[in-house]
């Protein structure tokens, strides 16, 4: 098993390109199955979540090829296996994304119901809820969730909480529906409006993405078209935080300043500067930073999917800091392998209180999801001496060469296995 190797206590330093975002990139692979034709996907990131994805659309029948300018092209003219197993599904939870493309498009899915996960429950009753709502039959059978129906109709559907890939899952049923879905407390994320982007350039006519009400006018079928994949802010979100730990400076190209909002504030407010232009975010620190507060909550404000690497930031901060968690509850599981760096922080059900240190050092830690990896790689960067990050096949699922590009940052960072 791969495990990374830091030599920590060098500031990071220089310029690093951003990749595709994985959080787009998953539901618009996705979204290759309502058309009979070519999409064309450009800028995807190469991630463990996307080759598993790329593997599920191939083994339904989607042709996938890569051409000479890393574009991947799909083929969903035959897809015979309208099914997602469990062998696939254990492994990448966003495979439920199928199911919505597959009834919309063929009027039947088999997508075996995810289980639990290591970071809270997860349940996907509001994807479930929304397909009953446009008029698929749905059954729970033998831990498969079977999907019909003949041609969905256009409906009014609430989501009861704010899910992202609810409601993408929705969007892209509703784009072959007959008739207006209106989606009302949609999720507003970035990679929300990105899918609505693609869906759109393929002939779908959907209104609204990035609010909280999202219209989709059905359409009859889609066509061709060629996307490029928005950029990874939590990617950028991760570097930028990086530097103001390691009390260094970054330039991210390809980065996109307007959708890190909430995180270049955070950043800003534990004491780094930055600067940003249409396509670049760079940040610098000022020396130690300042423990910052934070809480997270669907965007725009602070992601969840940022939580343990602000607070691998928190842990070597000037101050006391809260971190409060209110998306999933399980989501704390670095705060104890940051404690074998030798950081303070107290977990009471969903928040940490995180007292700042003047030095973590470096030790073996285990990583136990991909953000909470991150963490960890964050805090092996400061850290004293060697820290040993042990399962990092988490990180390889959703960031692309990051011993490479930490590399080129100056870090000391290797693989190992
Ligand atoms: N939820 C329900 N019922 C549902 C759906 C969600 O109760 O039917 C709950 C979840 O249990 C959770 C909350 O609603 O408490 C929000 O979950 P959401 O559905 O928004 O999460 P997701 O769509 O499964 C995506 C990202 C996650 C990211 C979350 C929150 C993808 C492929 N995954 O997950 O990304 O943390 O949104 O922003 O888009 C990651 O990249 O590391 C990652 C976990």
């Amino acid at each position: 098993m791969d495990k990374l190797v830091i030599q920590g206590g060098i500031p990071l330093s220089g310029a690093v390109r951003v990749s595709g975002a994985k959080n787009a990139a998953l539901p618009i692979l996705c979204a290759s199955i309502l058309v009979p034709e070519t999409l064309r996907v450009q800028n995807l990131p190469h991630l463990r979540d996307v080759t598993t994805m790329l593997t599920l659309l191939g083994q339904m029948g989607v042709e996938v090829s890569l051409d000479e300018k890393l574009g991947v092209s799909l083929d969903a003219t035959r897809v015979e296996h309208r099914v997602a197993p469990y062998e696939l599904v254990k492994t990448m939870r966003a495979s439920i994304l199928v199911l919505g493309p597959l009834v919309a498009r063929f009027g039947e899915a088999r997508v075996s119901l995810p289980g639990g996960c290591a970071i809270g429950q997860r349940p996907v009753d509001q994807h479930i809820k929304g397909l009953e709502a446009l008029g698929a039959q749905i059954e729970i059978e033998r831990g498969y969730i079977h999907a019909r129906a003949s041609r969905l109709k256009g409906a009014r559907i609430e989501m009861d909480l704010v899910t992202v890939t609810g409601t993408e899952n929705l969007m892209m049923a509703a784009t072959l529906a007959d008739g207006t879905t209106v989606i009302e407390n949609a999720a507003l994320e970035p990679e929300v409006a990105d899918l609505a982007n693609c869906l759109n350039a393929m002939g779908a006519r959907v209104n609204g993405a990035g609010t909280d009400v999202i219209t989709v006018h059905g359409v009859d079928r889609l066509y061709a078209a060629d996307y490029r994949v928005m950029p990874d802010r939590i990617e950028s979100g991760t570097f930028l935080a990086a530097a103001a730990a390691t009390g260094g400076g970054v330039r991210l190209s390809g980065a996109r300043a307007d959708i890190l909002g909430a995180v270049i504030a955070k950043l800003c407010e534990a004491g780094a500067e930055v600067e940003h232009g249409e396509d670049w975010v760079a940040l610098q620190s000022r020396g130690k930073p300042v423990a910052v507060n934070a809480r997270t909550a669907p965007y725009p404000a602070f992601p969840t999917d940022m939580q343990a690497q602000l607070m691998a930031l928190n842990a070597v901060a000037d101050g006391t800091s809260v971190i409060t968690e209110t998306i999933f509850e399980n989501r704390f599981m670095h705060a104890q392998e940051l404690k074998r760096l030798g950081a303070h922080i107290d977990v009471e059900g969903n928040i940490a209180v995180v007292q700042g240190v003047e030095r973590l050092q470096g030790a073996r830690v285990m990583a136990t999801d991909l953000r909470a990896s991150a963490s960890l790689v964050i805090a092996g960067l400061v850290a004293e001496g060697e820290t040993l990050v042990d399962r990092i096949y988490h990180l390889d699922r959703g960031y692309e060469c990051i011993e490479e590009k930490l590399g080129q940052l100056g870090a000391r960072i290797k693989r190992a296995n």
